[in-house]
């Protein structure tokens, strides 16, 4: 079995942060969101994987996956190019996937426990589906009699809480149905009407419905919640007990602390200064950050940032950022901000 991990689109309701920057490589306790889907497959001993590359930043994807064996699997790259659909998408890796069946798994979702039903599947095709509370945000699923009879991407009026979760499982034949879609009303080629019409030709679709978290990372509040979730689940690499660090803080021996108080679970990444502030929880820190006279909870806060006499709940904060108070007074700031900002707190 092979992989496919989506990176393309343009993941417009994560701006300002992707005008800059993939939103598949944003880390969130450590390590980018596709990492979190690339080690689920090599974890299920699928290591042939093929990551789709659109025009937001793909040197950077390249830059950090490599050839795949600093992950232990093999990466080949394939281009999309302009984000024409899901199943445009897919349709790209044709020569890639030769006669294997296939997993393919959106770059942006995280689904902790998530394929390892998918793998022996039998049938056509085979789909994840989930329990939620806004289902015209996504593809949803109408189920009769343990069979699925209808799909409807982002449906306006209610038909379905199963939402399609963004891990799917093909046969090959899967590129004869996209070779007959047609754009749709939002101009792109859409994957569950290439489902569909499998469903439609009596070629049964499996599906399973999953109890575990997960979570479809396209909105900054998408991963604040992301960020709380795989910080409860994580084990730091490094975790120095000493009395200013309470609780799974990740602080590696090249990061300093100095008159600080950091709670877990928060994730501190390389050559990172905090000084004078207090830290957490559910906050994770890139590499080489300096945080001086601050407090950060419950953030992303990007490499290369620096932030001094500041106050963060819930925000997140892009690379290269410099933030600074100029008066004295203390402030509880909320802040979704992009590459390369510099601010100062009025
Ligand atoms: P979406 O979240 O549906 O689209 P998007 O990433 O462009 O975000 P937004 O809606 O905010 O503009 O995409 C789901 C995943 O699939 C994501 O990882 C990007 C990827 N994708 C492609 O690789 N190619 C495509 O043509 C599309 C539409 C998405």
């Amino acid at each position: 079995m092979k992989a496919l991990i989506l990176h393309g689109g343009s993941g417009t309701r994560l701006r300002p942060l992707t005008y800059t920057g993939s939103k598949q490589l944003i880390k969130i306790a450590g390590k980018p969101i596709s990492q979190y889907g690339i080690e689920d497959l090599r974890n299920n001993g699928i290591t042939d994987i093929a990551i789709i590359l659109g025009d937001n930043s793909p040197m950077d994807v390249i830059n950090y996956y490599g050839n795949g064996s600093k992950f232990n699997v093999n990466i080949t790259y394939i281009y999309q190019g302009e984000p024409k659909g899901l199943a445009d998408a897919i349709y790209k890796a044709k020569d890639f996937i030769e006669n294997d069946d296939f997993i393919v798994y959106l770059g942006d979702n995280i689904v902790l426990n998530g394929i390892e039903d998918m793998l022996n599947f039998n049938g056509y095709a085979s789909i994840l589906l989930a329990r939620v509370d806004n289902p015209n945000r996504f593809g949803v699923a109408l189920i009769d009699n343990n069979k699925i009879i209808k799909l409807i991407e982002k449906p306006k009026e209610f038909i379905s809480d199963l939402a399609l979760v963004g891990v799917y499982a093909f046969t090959p034949e899967i590129f004869n149905y996209i070779e007959k879609l047609r754009p749709s009303n939002r101009g792109e080629l859409e994957i569950t009407e290439a489902l569909q019409n499998l469903i439609d030709d009596n070629k049964t679709v499996n599906f399973s419905i999953i109890n575990d978290w997960w979570k479809d990372n396209g909105t900054p509040d998408d991963l604040l919640e992301a960020n709380i979730k795989l910080l409860d689940k994580f084990t730091p690499e490094y975790n120095n007990i000493n009395k200013c660090i309470h609780g799974r803080v990740n602080i590696p021996e090249t990061s300093e602390i100095v008159n600080s108080q950091i709670y877990g679970p928060s994730h501190i990444g390389n050559n990172v200064t905090i000084k004078n502030s207090y830290i957490g929880p559910y906050t994770s820190i890139g590499d080489n950050c300096i945080i001086e006279d601050s407090e950060i909870s419950n953030s992303i806060i990007f490499d290369n940032t620096m932030i001094r006499e500041t106050k963060l709940i819930e925000s997140i904060i892009g690379e290269d950022t410099k933030i600074k108070k100029t008066d004295n007074k203390p402030k509880n700031s909320k802040f979704v901000i992009g590459k390369g900002s510099i601010i100062s707190l009025e």
